[in-house]
């Protein structure tokens, strides 16, 4: 079976950008889009959930989305728990940590899964002159922990939007490169691709094309399903849409 993600977040501008570039796995129910806040989610049904904690380098979960994880599953004790499992250590940013719940779970939520977007709130890593490696890179490496630290057991992945608060990343540039590391993920987990192909294709959205580490094969490849090499290998996240270089519906 494959993990479903719930994508959600109190802001509209988030959910508008995801909308329209996961369309076709919203369609076919594989991403769930919320629109509320973490209270509001459907607790009846028996899935078995992670969720993600967008959270920073020292485990406090004093804002944002953490805040509300913190509020939701204890409070103060909850966030000692946390940072009790983290071994009160500094965590980099984009390392997950996975931790269980334990005698906090609830609402079928068995996992957090702790990864920071930002060292402290202070000051926001996004430089305008260069939104690819301190934007997009960003958001795609925390989004593709989150999707590949999932435990095997989960059914649902609760996802918020990723430094799209404190870290500071403009909504856009955060929810493209979300929607590009889910949408890859699932051309991963179907085997649409090779992962030769997958690797090529982060390389240049990042920005990091280079000749020695992408196969003629791939190049073949990639043409053969139908993605233009040269479309992809000039790909700008900042004006071209997802849809160039990406099935349509997946
Ligand atoms: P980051 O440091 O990665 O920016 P934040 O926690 O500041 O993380 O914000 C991440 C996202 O969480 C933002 O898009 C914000 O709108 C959303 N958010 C904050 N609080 C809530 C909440 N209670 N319920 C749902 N979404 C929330
Ligand atoms: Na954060
Ligand atoms: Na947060």
């Amino acid at each position: 079976m494959i993990m479903k993600i719930l994508l959600i977040d109190i802001n509209p501008r988030v959910i508008r950008h995801w909308g329209k570039s996961l369309g076709g796995l919203i369609k076919n129910g594989d991403v769930i889009i919320h629109n509320g806040t973490l209270d509001t989610l459907d607790t009846g049904s028996k899935v078995r959930r992670s969720i993600v904690s967008p959270g920073n380098s020292f485990g406090f979960l004093g804002g944002g989305f953490d805040l509300a994880l913190q509020r939701h599953f204890g409070g103060i004790t909850f966030e000692k728990y946390v940072r009790y499992k983290l071994v009160h250590s500094y965590v980099p940013v984009g390392n997950c940590t996975v931790i269980p719940l334990e005698q906090f779970a609830r609402d079928g939520f068995e996992y957090l899964l702790h990864i920071p977007t930002v060292v402290t709130p202070v000051i926001p890593d996004f430089d305008r002159p260069d939104p690819q490696h301190t934007g997009y890179r960003v958001v795609f490496d925390v989004t593709w922990n989150a999707l590949h630290y999932a435990p095997s057991g989960t059914e649902q992945l609760v996802v918020p939007g990723l430094c799209t608060g404190y870290a500071g990343v403009p909504i856009p540039v955060a929810c493209k490169a979300m929607s590009f590391a889910i949408r890859l993920f699932h051309l991963k987990i179907r085997q649409v691709l090779s992962q030769d192909l997958i690797n090529a294709m982060i390389m240049c959205f990042l920005g990091y094309q280079y000749d020695a580490f992408i196969s003629d094969d791939c190049i073949e490849e990639c043409e053969r399903v139908g993605i233009d090499w040269d479309v992809l290998n000039n790909f700008n996240p900042n004006k071209d849409p997802l849809d160039y270089i990406l099935p349509e519906n997946l």
